[in-house]
């Protein structure tokens, strides 16, 4: 994966954050604490990779998605580190937040960053009022009780031997914000209804690949090269793909997958407008970390 690419899309959400959290009061500090820590911006990465098909949208406008999509990110995240959740102590390389937080602050700070997340979209200068609706119904289906939050539910009770299938939680608790990044800039427009439905298909199939390879690296990696916990799913007796179909074949599936979607992406789209695509698709199985 081109490095600067990433780093790019890092560096324009990274200031869009630092524009809008300026206070330094406790529940703002724990927001930029964890929004602004050491984070791949993978989902940042989809935005922009995914507005280069056709830009249709300017970069303040695929900033502003961006931005949304990792403050959403964030959110889940510091909430399933909590006690209650995964009671993971580590997060991109750092404390998690409820560590150097209370954790009451912790759970505020999560619920003010998803709030935040719609407000950026609501906002924003550079995208009309009707795509913005479209988006923002897509951020909460998305997000919401039959989206992310019914997965990280469903991740849970799997630790009660309630049984869910591993690919329902991972295309709910992982893939549902995923395929959300790489559709919104084409939501609610119906001249790009044709690519909104090809990104739908590889969103949901690059999320699944995603989620897989967290399984197989908490399984294969250190926690020093993860950043976080990598005894987590054990510790929890979590149910994951590792767990279900070993080390190997949740290799092989995920690459399956991945290849299958680059395969998708040649066809569906100039090597010229997909280039950043393809270079995601492939480093979001084949990262280390
Ligand atoms: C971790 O996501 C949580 C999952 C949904 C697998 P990332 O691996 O993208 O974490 P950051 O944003 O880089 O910290
Ligand atoms: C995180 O899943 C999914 C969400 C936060 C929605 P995991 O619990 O498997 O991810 P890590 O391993 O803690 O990053
Ligand atoms: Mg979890
Ligand atoms: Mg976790």
């Amino acid at each position: 994966m081109s490095a600067t690419f990433l780093s790019a899309c890092k560096e324009r959400v990274f200031n869009k954050i630092n524009s809008l959290l300026v206070e330094d009061d406790k529940v703002t500090s724990s927001m930029k604490y964890s929004a602004l820590a050491d984070s791949k911006c993978i989902r940042a990465g989809l935005v922009f990779a995914s507005g280069n098909l056709k830009k249709n949208l300017n970069d303040s406008a695929l900033t502003d998605l961006a931005t949304s999509i990792e403050l959403m990110h964030t959110y889940s995240l510091i909430h399933d580190d909590l006690p209650s959740m995964d009671n993971d102590d580590m997060r991109r390389g750092q404390p998690s937040n409820h560590i150097i937080f209370h954790e009451a602050t912790s759970i505020l700070a999560g619920d003010a960053l998803q709030a935040l997340a719609y407000e950026v979209i609501a906002s924003s200068k550079d995208i009309k009022d009707k795509q913005k609706i479209e988006i923002i119904k897509t951020l909460t289906s998305s997000c919401g009780h039959q989206g992310m939050i019914l997965g990280q539910q469903y991740d849970l009770d799997a630790e009660k031997d309630e049984y869910h299938d591993i690919k329902k939680i991972h295309l709910l608790k992982t893939a549902k914000l995923i395929q959300a990044a790489i559709t919104l800039p084409y939501l609610g427009l119906y001249e790009y209804k044709d690519t909104y439905k090809i990104l739908q298909k590889l969103g949901e199939k690059l999320g699944l690949a995603f989620q897989i390879m967290d399984d197989v690296l908490e399984i294969s990696s250190n926690s020093e090269t993860l950043g976080k916990n990598n005894n987590s799913d054990i510790k929890n007796s979590k149910m994951t793909y590792v767990s279900v179909f070993g080390l190997e074949e949740s290799i092989q599936q995920a690459e399956k997958i991945s290849n299958s979607c680059i395969n998708e992406i040649k066809k569906k789209f100039s090597s010229k407008e997909s280039k950043e695509l393809i270079e995601l698709a492939n480093y979001m199985v084949a990262r280390t970390h």
